[in-house]
């Protein structure tokens, strides 16, 4: 394959070449990588109209609003973890990365003190140190993939539309699938032998499914280096939650929460109609007055710390020594969490806040409803295709005429790649 020639993805291959080293030290129980304070997801990112249904009803997000947010991020290397997957808008949260980067990329170029020809070789180094960037993305295995081949397909289509020669991080999105984990984890650690992939991720696993996971990669002299579970004050009661965290610091493996803010519900000016609009709602089952008790004790931290509300839930996840992972939908959202950097809870508030919180787990869930969770996100996937299929073959009808969410649009820049 031709490399790719932006600075970002080809330090980052660099952050990635690490893991041959890490994972030959399997008794360490430190993470193997470091995703820095904050990581932002990018499940807001994708474009069809499916999203703009489901996961944005607000609107899908400008490409205008997608750069903002990137170089916000960006700057003094605030952030260097980012988060999507090839089930986010059907792959079109994953082309944006790839475009969105090309776009930074290119200001970073014309910026008149950006001479390269005038930098020494030591600030040449510091300069591709500061631009480590991690891209994470996730192999969703749907109902109709079972092999290796299926898994290999997966991983280079993400590949293409990130635009890059190897994934920094790759997470098995969810271990629910007739067949074990093993297969997956194996076909993972295959992946890392055969250069594509950096670090290998799970999500959605309970404690059991970490130690079992965590076999397969010791046998393969990998580590698994995060499982991305959903970890707020939602949740944080369920015993099978505290057990994963506890097993995952044992296994190094880092703890990466996904809706630290519960989608909004641990925020400011939550109203009873928000509250019906927020999918976490019917995902967890929560009531509007339990969350009293919890919401009045984060006010009077956010007040006390001249904070927001959703620092004060960020910060608890730090306080049990997980990466927040934030969904923003624009520039205030991205630099409230941000700044949620600035202070630290003490102790004994994050143990309030834990006497607080409740036990809506999806681990407590019965196996069903998870299984039926799979099969809707199958579902999904499916429509997700058929919409591209049929934006590509109406852009081929208009003539190559292109739309600004069109799916020839954005595969036009995978390709673009390729002929690099
Ligand atoms: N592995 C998995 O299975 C999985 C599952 C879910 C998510 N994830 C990852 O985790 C990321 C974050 O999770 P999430 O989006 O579910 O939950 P979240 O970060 O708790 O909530 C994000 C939502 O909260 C609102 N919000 C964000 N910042 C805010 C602020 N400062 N103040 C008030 N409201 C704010 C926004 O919605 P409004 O603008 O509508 O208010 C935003 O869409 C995703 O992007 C994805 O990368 C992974």
């Amino acid at each position: 394959m031709t490399s790719n020639t932006y600075n970002e993805s080809s330090s980052s291959s660099s952050s990635s070449s690490s893991s041959s080293s890490s994972s030959s030290n399997n008794d360490n129980k430190t993470p193997v990588l470091d995703l820095g304070e904050i990581g932002v997801g990018l499940m807001q990112w994708g474009t069809t109209k499916i999203d703009e249904r489901v996961v944005n009803p607000k609107g899908n997000l400008s490409d205008d609003t997608v750069q903002e947010l990137w170089k916000t991020c960006r700057q003094d290397n605030k952030v260097v973890f980012f988060d999507t997957a090839e089930g986010y808008g059907g792959g079109t949260s994953e082309l944006r990365v790839q475009q969105v980067r090309q776009w930074y990329q290119d200001q970073e170029d014309q910026h008149p003190n950006n001479n390269k020809n005038n930098t020494s070789s030591m600030e040449q180094n510091k300069n591709e140190h500061d631009h480590v960037v991690i891209v994470a993305t996730k192999y969703l295995p749907t109902l109709w993939r079972w092999t290796k081949g299926a898994f290999y397909r997966s991983l280079k289509g993400s590949m293409q539309r990130l635009g890059v020669r190897k994934i920094d991080l790759y997470f098995i999105h969810t271990p629910i699938h007739p067949l074990p984990l093993e297969y997956h984890i194996q076909w993972a650690c295959d992946a890392v032998d055969d250069g594509l992939i950096g670090h290998i991720g799970i999500s959605n696993c309970p404690a059991e499914l970490c130690w079992r996971a965590h076999k397969v990669a010791c046998r393969n002299n990998k580590r698994i280096a995060c499982n991305q579970i959903m970890l707020n004050l939602l949740v944080w009661q369920s015993p099978k939650h505290r057990e994963t965290v506890r097993v995952c610091r044992e296994l190094g493996i880092q703890v990466v929460a996904y809706s630290p803010i519960g989608q909004g519900l641990l925020t400011d000016g939550l109203t009873l109609d928000k509250f019906s609009k927020i999918r976490a709602v019917k995902m967890t089952g929560v009531q509007y007055p339990d969350l009293m008790p919890l919401r009045l004790e984060l006010q009077t931290l956010s007040e006390k710390y001249n904070a927001t509300m959703a620092q004060v839930a960020i910060n608890w996840v730090r306080g049990h020594g997980a990466v927040p992972l934030v969904g923003c939908r624009d520039l205030a959202q991205t630099k409230d969490a941000l700044d949620s950097a600035k202070f630290r809870l003490k102790e004994e508030e994050v143990q309030m806040l834990d006497s607080l919180s409740l036990g809506l787990s999806l681990f407590e869930r019965p196996s069903w409803r998870r299984n039926l969770f799979v099969i809707f996100i199958s579902i999904l996937q499916m429509a997700y295709s058929a919409e591209l299929k049929w934006t590509e073959f109406r852009n081929k009808l208009t003539d190559g005429a292109v739309t600004a969410v069109g799916y020839e649009e954005r595969i036009g820049s995978g390709r673009k790649w390729h002929q690099a």
